[in-house]
Order: C-alpha cells, then sequence, then structure tokens
C-alpha cells in the first residue's frame, strides 16, 4: 500500500519519478525496519535499488541477516522480478577519502592521510562537512550511470537519523555551501542541497500511533519543510492488526464465541480475556485519534501492522509484500 501511494505519487503528470527516499522518525518507531522493507518492496518491483545507512550501527545487516555492510555497495538481497537490493554503510573517513580522490585526484595521497590520522581529525573537528560528506556519498550513488547513460541505481533507500536530528544533518550540506565561499567543497554543498530539494526526492515519515512519536511527528514538520525537501508519506507502524467490532464485548459475548469454537471455558479465562479486551479497545480508539491528528498534516498516510514473532529478514520481506501488492 505504501509503495503504491509512492508509485501513485511518483506517476503523477506533475511528479517525477521518487529516486531518493529518506525514512526518519522518533527514535525506536521502525525507520530501520520500514527503509528495509521499502527496499525489498521496490526491487520485488524490478528496481534496482541501494540500501543505505550513515550512523555507523549496522541496524541494516542486523535486521536483514546479513554480514556487516561496508561502503562496497554489495548486492545483500534478490529481488522477485529481476530487481536488486545493494546495501552501503556510508562512514565519514571514507567519505572523505572518496571525495579527495574524486574532486582533488588524489588517490593513494588521500589513503595515505587515514594513516597518518588527518582523516580522522578533519572529520571530528567539523560535523557539518562530517555531515555533507556523508550525504553527499548518497547524491554520488544517486547520480552514478552507466555507460549506457542509465542510472546505476533506480532508487536510494536513506534508513535516516532520528527526527532529533536529520534536519542538521541534512540542512549541512545547505550550511556549508553558505560557509565556505568558493571551491569544490562548495560546489559539492551546492549539489547536495539542490538533489534534496528535487521532486524527485521525498521524506517519509515513521511514526507509532502513540502521544509522544505523533506528537515528535507533527512537531517536526515545519523545521523539515523548511529544509525544502518534498514529504513522501507518513507511515504510522505497528498498528493493531486485528480490529476488534464495534460495540462492547462482554463475558458473556466471549463466553458464547468460545463455546462455538468448541474451546473450554472457566470464570478466571473469561475475566482475564474481557479485561485484555477492554486494552485492546483502549489502544484501538487511542490509535483512531493518532490518525485523526496525522490526517491533519496532510500528507499521504499509510499503515503496516504490528507483526509478530520479531522482526527479521522473513519479517521485511512479508512487510515488504503488504507494501509491494500493488506488483
Ligand atoms: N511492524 C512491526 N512489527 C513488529 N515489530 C516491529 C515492526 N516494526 C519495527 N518493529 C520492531 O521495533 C523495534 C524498532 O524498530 P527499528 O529498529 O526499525 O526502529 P528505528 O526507528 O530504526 O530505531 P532507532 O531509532 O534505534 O534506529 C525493533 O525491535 C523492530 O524489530
Ligand atoms: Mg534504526
Amino acid at each position: 500500500m505504501l509503495v503504491r501511494v509512492m508509485i501513485e505519487q511518483s506517476t503523477s503528470p506533475s511528479a517525477p519519478p521518487i529516486r531518493w527516499h529518506i525514512v526518519t522518525g522518533k527514535g525506536g518507531v521502525g525507520k530501520t525496519t520500514v527503509a528495509s522493507a521499502l527496499a525489498l518492496a521496490l526491487a520485488d518491483a524490478g528496481k534496482k535499488v541501494l540500501l543505505a545507512e550513515i550512523e555507523g550501527r549496522q541496524a541494516l545487516a542486523r535486521v536483514l541477516d546479513t554480514a556487516p555492510l561496508g561502503y562496497g555497495e554489495e548486492k545483500i538481497l534478490i529481488g522477485k522480478t529481476g530487481g536488486a537490493v545493494h546495501g552501503i554503510a556510508v562512514d565519514a573517513e571514507t567519505a572523505l577519502i572518496d571525495y579527495l580522490e574524486i574532486f582533488y585526484s588524489m588517490g593513494k595521497a588521500a589513503r595515505g592521510l587515514r594513516r597518518l590520522g588527518a582523516i580522522d581529525f578533519a572529520t571530528t573537528i567539523a560535523p557539518g562537512v562530517r555531515d555533507v560528506l556523508l550525504i553527499g556519498k548518497i547524491t554520488e550513488a544517486l547520480r552514478r550511470r552507466d555507460n549506457a547513460g542509465e542510472y546505476i541505481y533506480d532508487a536510494v533507500v536513506l534508513d535516516a537519523p532520528p527526527t532529533g536530528r536529520v534536519a542538521r544533518v541534512l540542512g549541512a550540506a545547505h550550511e556549508v555551501a553558505q560557509l565556505v565561499k568558493i571551491g569544490p567543497l562548495k560546489r559539492h554543498g551546492e549539489l547536495v542541497t539542490s538533489m534534496l530539494a528535487d521532486p524527485s526526492t521525498a521524506l517519509h515519515l515513521v511514526t507509532l500511533l502513540e502521544d509522544m512519536p505523533v506528537r515528535e511527528t507533527i512537531e517536526s514538520v515545519p523545521e523539515l519543510r523548511s529544509l525544502g525537501i518534498a514529504f513522501g508519506s507518513v507511515i504510522g507502524n505497528r498498528t493493531s492488526p486485528v480490529p476488534l467490532p464495534a460495540g462492547r464485548i462482554t463475558q458473556v459475548d466471549i463466553a458464547r464465541a468460545l463455546d462455538a469454537a468448541g474451546l473450554p471455558t472457566s470464570r478466571t479465562m473469561l475475566a482475564s480475556l474481557a479485561e485484555q479486551t477492554r486494552g485492546h479497545r483502549q489502544r484501538q480508539d487511542n490509535e483512531t485519534e493518532h490518525r485523526a491528528s496525522l490526517e491533519t498534516l496532510g500528507l499521504p498516510y499509510v499503515e503496516l501492522p504490528q507483526l509478530f514473532g520479531g522482526i527479521n529478514r522473513a519479517a521485511v520481506r512479508e512487510l515488504g509484500t503488504r507494501l509491494g501488492d500493488f506488483a
């Protein structure tokens, strides 16, 4: 459904296809899971996708049961119709060496700097420059073309930092471009800024349907909007999978249902089930309120259910399949 929304967004006559999906949200809401599921769904639709992380946590490898990711853009998953997911964990040191090689043709000399500790020094003292290098690597992958002039990647999905930090990380390119008056670093900053503002870039906001994450999502929008990046979808993650029927459910209703299913009942069991039903109802009522608050943002809204049994590659695939049922 999510991808269908994204496809619809990207196939409307006025909008170009989304090539850069940036997935953010409050800490712990499911950014890494949703980014992975989205990458898989796109790969299953035949696309060649780069799934990227920039915080050195190996979060993607953990979710997808792969070997730790490096800078090498290795193929980590095969899509159903010829698509594939490649993975990258961008680190600032290697991104700086890459940058020095590309812009200054420094080659071996740049790698030598790492041994001297100069790279470490440069990437530590200037956090803004560090962020530009990390995001700059993603934009480089987005721009890269093969000999026939075709893009190497149809799409890049970035498992981005949480809402509390993402504006600073994405806004760094603009700041660096303002600070630095001339030279390749300024051009690099400007290029990254223009790619972020491109209509083929979309910033997706993942949230749980709970008080704090919903509030943080809504409050983050003005600052993120000021970055000039177009919003994609709001994704309500881990929602109640089984909606309860309308109306009050009594112990008698539960006893009847158990009886009809041929299951034994006891007073304690009925009391406990009735209590759980009340909790479930409360949760669903809260979810309904939160959905309504999120709708005020006026952005496309989609949901992923809570899956039970833990999130591993198979579960992400299942979420991806749910996302990819448009194919
Ligand atoms: N739809 C889902 N159903 C069940 N569990 C989920 C679902 N989505 C995410 N989870 C679980 O929620 C937890 C947080 O997910 P995830 O790591 O993707 O969040 P995150 O936003 O990337 O966190 P962080 O801010 O630490 O990077 C994980 O344990 C994950 O397995
Ligand atoms: Mg994460």
